[in-house]
């Protein structure tokens, strides 16, 4: 069936069955890779996007359920002109990532944590990615990160 929903900022129409994913539909279908797929089973995080302006894990999201919705992926994150969401800045300045395989899931859930919490300790921004699996980094530098993030969209706001 075909649907239509908002795809960072820009309407979308994708043909999709009933049964199809929408992480799956993100990368093969629309072609946005940024989106990653990490376990299939709703357990890693790397496939976490927006709908609506919450996180979600993709992996686990019926494409057909989107009709109409708003859906922003990390390709969706930076402004127009390239500048990176306040989030992703504090990622790479405080030095969150080594492979990076996590990252975009991390970023998302941490931009929508952030949004409900602007001002968080390191216990509650820990908490606040738990959903999140990182195989390399230990968590110490992606929670400072999100601190950072957090502080660094309080002041843009
Ligand atoms: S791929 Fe979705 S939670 Fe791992
Ligand atoms: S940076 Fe490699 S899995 Fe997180």
């Amino acid at each position: 069936m075909l649907i239509h929903f908002t795809l960072n900022a820009k309407p979308v129409a994708v043909d999709v069955a009933p049964h199809d994913l929408l992480a799956d539909v993100v990368r093969e279908k629309l072609g946005l890779t940024g989106t990653h797929v990490g376990c299939d089973t709703s357990q890693c995080g790397a496939c976490v996007v927006h709908i609506d302006g919450r996180s979600v894990k993709s992996c686990s999201t019926l494409a057909v359920t989107l009709e109409g919705a708003n859906v922003t992926t990390i390709e969706g994150l930076a402004s127009p002109s390239g500048q990176l969401h306040p989030m992703q800045q504090a990622f790479h300045e405080q030095h969150g990532l080594q492979c990076g395989f996590c990252t975009p899931g991390m970023v998302m859930s941490a931009v929508d944590f952030a949004t409900r919490n602007p001002n968080p300790t390191a216990a509650e921004a820990a908490a606040g990615i738990e959903g999140n699996f990182c195989r390399c980094t230990g968590y110490q530098n992606i929670v400072k990160s999100v601190i950072a993030g957090a502080a660094a969209m309080r002041a843009a706001k």
